[in-house]
């Protein structure tokens, strides 16, 4: 069992009706890497109810947190009922491998999410690691409506601030928008419409790709991935792909 630390809501974004962001801050966790996760949790009579959350701001005082609404899940409604000034429990100690330290090195770094997948990207790019390490940066982030793209200020702020090095693609799965791509992200892949946005190809000896979120987006682009020899990074067995499964 972790050690658990207590914490206190200090911010609540309601990005759309059951996708939100908690801020919260807690005294005694330790410091960890950008993509990393922690465990949340909120007591039930003598119970503590808990899950892994990727924290979406490096380490520091207030921790942020990029959660959806399961509607029938056992933690999510209570996290969502949750206000600032509101207590919950995090583990002391963040884990996970799913960070650019673990990451191969390449000339374009692909962060690839669907939904609150994109929640450990944020983090990453908060810090100076994946500027320095990639000279070409995509955030590809797939979702079902353009109500559920949180943080897309922040990212288009990346944008601006460095026009020829950072792409970021947004597409919708169950609605169509001017301006952004509709359909799944494998399905974008195949069409050549990820590489035509971006400007980079994605070849194994170009890309390192980052995975994260819904677990048929991770296998149906690995499967894709693999037919073009891009494999999973190993530390034995280095390759370009890096994976985060969120259930
Ligand atoms: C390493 C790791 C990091 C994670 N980070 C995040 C995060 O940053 N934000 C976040 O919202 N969730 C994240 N999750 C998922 C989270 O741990 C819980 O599974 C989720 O919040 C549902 O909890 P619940 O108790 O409400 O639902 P449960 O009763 O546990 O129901 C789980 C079911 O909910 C669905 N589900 C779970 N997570 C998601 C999701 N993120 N998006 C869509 N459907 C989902 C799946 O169908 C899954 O089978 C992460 C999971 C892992 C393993
Ligand atoms: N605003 C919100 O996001 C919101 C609010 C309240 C509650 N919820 C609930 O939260 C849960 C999760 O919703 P979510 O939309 O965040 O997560 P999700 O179901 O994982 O969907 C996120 C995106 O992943 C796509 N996807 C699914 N399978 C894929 C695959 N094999 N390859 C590529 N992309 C794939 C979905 O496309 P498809 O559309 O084609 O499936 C969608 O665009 C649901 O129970 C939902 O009802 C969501």
């Amino acid at each position: 069992m972790p050690k658990w630390c207590d914490a206190t809501i200090v911010d609540k974004k309601i990005w759309t009706e059951g996708l939100f962001t908690i801020s919260i801050t807690a005294n005694d966790v330790n410091e960890f890497e950008p993509g990393q996760f922690l465990q949340l949790g909120v007591e039930d009579g003598d119970a503590l109810i808990n899950r892994p959350y990727s924290v979406a701001s490096p380490t520091g005082d207030v921790l942020e947190f990029f959660i959806v609404l399961v509607e029938d899940g056992q933690l999510t409604p209570r996290l969502w009922k949750l206000e600032v000034g509101d207590t919950l429990k995090v583990s002391q100690r963040a884990a996970g491998s799913f960070t650019l330290k673990k990451s191969p090195a390449a000339e374009c770094l692909w962060l690839v999410s669907t939904g609150t997948g994109l929640a450990p990207y944020i983090a990453m790019l908060r810090t100076a690691e994946p500027w320095e390490k990639y000279q070409k940066i995509i955030v590809v982030h797939g979702v079902r409506f353009a109500a559920d793209l949180g943080y897309t200020d922040e990212l288009k702020e990346f944008e601006k601030k460095y026009p020829e090095r950072f792409t970021l693609i947004q597409a919708l799965t169950r609605e169509s928008t001017d301006g952004l791509l509709k359909g799944r992200i494998p399905a974008l892949l195949e069409s050549g419409e990820l590489e035509s946005v971006s400007g980079c190809q994605l070849r194994d000896d170009n890309s390192a790709v980052l995975l994260c979120g819904n677990p048929a987006m991770l296998d149906d682009m690995e499967e894709k991935l693999g037919t073009r020899g891009l494999k999973r990074h190993r530390k034995k067995s280095p390759g370009q792909i890096v994976l985060e499964r969120y259930w």
